[in-house]
């Protein structure tokens, strides 16, 4: 099987380069979204290219790279926006604004509706629980559009958002008038940390300035998609599964148990080199100050040969060793012609 990683996918000349650059290329930021998803996304802003749009969710910037390419102006919210380099300059159109945005999001409606801005394309991929995406939504239906909006809200396969998409109350906002759930399909995972659990997907709205006429529906065209999943996921409240199910959870645990193993080898090779380099660490450091204390030693041994060395110059040019020394001469010379 071919694994369709970022070498792979850059060095192969037969998939076309709008292909690459959707699934790496310009898009190198921690997006937490697969292949569909950000083909979608970047699918729709490219084409829309708004002139204001806003995310709800910023993370590490994967997604808000992608809508920063093809928007003029971008909002990202989130409780911390640190976790990236915002200043970087392919952010230049982005305003980061922190907070929950259950205040930060009417606040901005508020300022942009004030300013005549009517955004065009809202992303949002912030709280995921019933409550938190159900208020979100609630809190954008405020708005009266004075272009096309369009909405994507991500994860209406997990079964709490889906539903806070589902009972967020549309219908209140004369100016909705398409809402579909499944408009991209999401799945169930084999994500080992989150194994068996429905994630992703897009639901999609869209807003016009004119107001609709008759009812809205909301729609859920992968509903039996859906359903089948749910029946077979970590969220059926009987946990009754299917063979598959239990048979693909007792191979990912078992491949859990081997990365573990793998693991816990590698932290025990890791420890036993980190006291090794302790070790020698601590050896050098003993030489060092050796070596040091050898330096000092010759220092303070060539101080006092110079001392000497000086003594005994001053020595040799004093009156007593001249005389010392003439007389000396005088002896010696004495005795060898006494001898003769
Ligand atoms: C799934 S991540 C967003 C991923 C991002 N859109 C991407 O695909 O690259 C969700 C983010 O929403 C933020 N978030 C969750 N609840 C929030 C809230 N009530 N207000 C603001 N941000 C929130 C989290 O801090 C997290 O960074």
């Amino acid at each position: 099987m071919i694994e369709l990683t970022k070498e792979y996918v850059e060095a192969n000349p037969y998939i076309p380069e709008n292909i690459k650059k959707t699934l790496y290329g310009e898009y190198p930021l921690g997006w937490q979204m697969n292949d569909a998803e950000r083909s979608t996304l970047i699918n729709l802003v490219s084409s829309l290219k708004p002139s204001c749009a806003i995310e709800v969710g910023t993370a590490f910037g994967g997604s808000l790279y992608a809508i920063s390419q093809y928007s003029e102006k971008v909002y990202s919210l989130d409780f911390d926006s640190s976790q990236f380099d915002t200043n970087d300059k392919k952010f230049s159109n982005v305003e980061f604004i922190t907070g929950d945005s259950n205040n930060t999001l009417p606040l901005l409606l508020e300022r942009l509706q004030a300013e005549g801005i009517s955004p065009e394309f809202i992303l949002i991929d912030a709280d995921h629980s019933y409550d938190g995406v159900k208020r979100d939504i609630e809190n954008l239906l405020k708005i009266q559009p004075l272009k096309p909006l369009y909405v994507l809200m991500h994860d209406g396969f997990m079964p709490d958002c889906r539903k806070g998409i589902k009972d967020a109350d549309w219908a209140s906002n004369p100016f909705v008038h398409f809402v579909e759930v499944d408009f991209v399909p999401g799945t169930l995972t084999s994500r080992p940390d989150i194994y068996g659990f429905m994630i992703g997907g897009f639901a999609l709205a869209l807003l016009l300035p004119e107001k609709r006429e008759g009812d809205l529906e909301i729609r859920t065209d992968y509903k039996l998609t859906f359903q089948t999943l749910y029946a077979n996921s970590e969220h059926r409240p009987d946990g009754i599964h299917s063979n598959e199910f239990w048979e693909g959870k007792a191979w990912l645990e078992e491949q859990w148990k081997n990365w573990m193993l793998i693991a816990e080898d590698r932290g025990k090779q890791l420890e036993e080199n980190a006291t090794l380099i302790n070790n020698l660490e601590r050896d050098a450091s003993f030489y060092q100050k050796r070596v040091q204390e050898s330096q000092r030693q010759l220092q303070e041994q060539g101080a006092w040969a110079r001392e000497m060395e000086n003594t005994l110059t001053a020595l040799k040019s004093s009156p007593l060793y001249r005389l010392q020394t003439g007389l000396g001469h005088f002896l010696k010379s004495s005795l060898k012609r006494l001898k003769r």
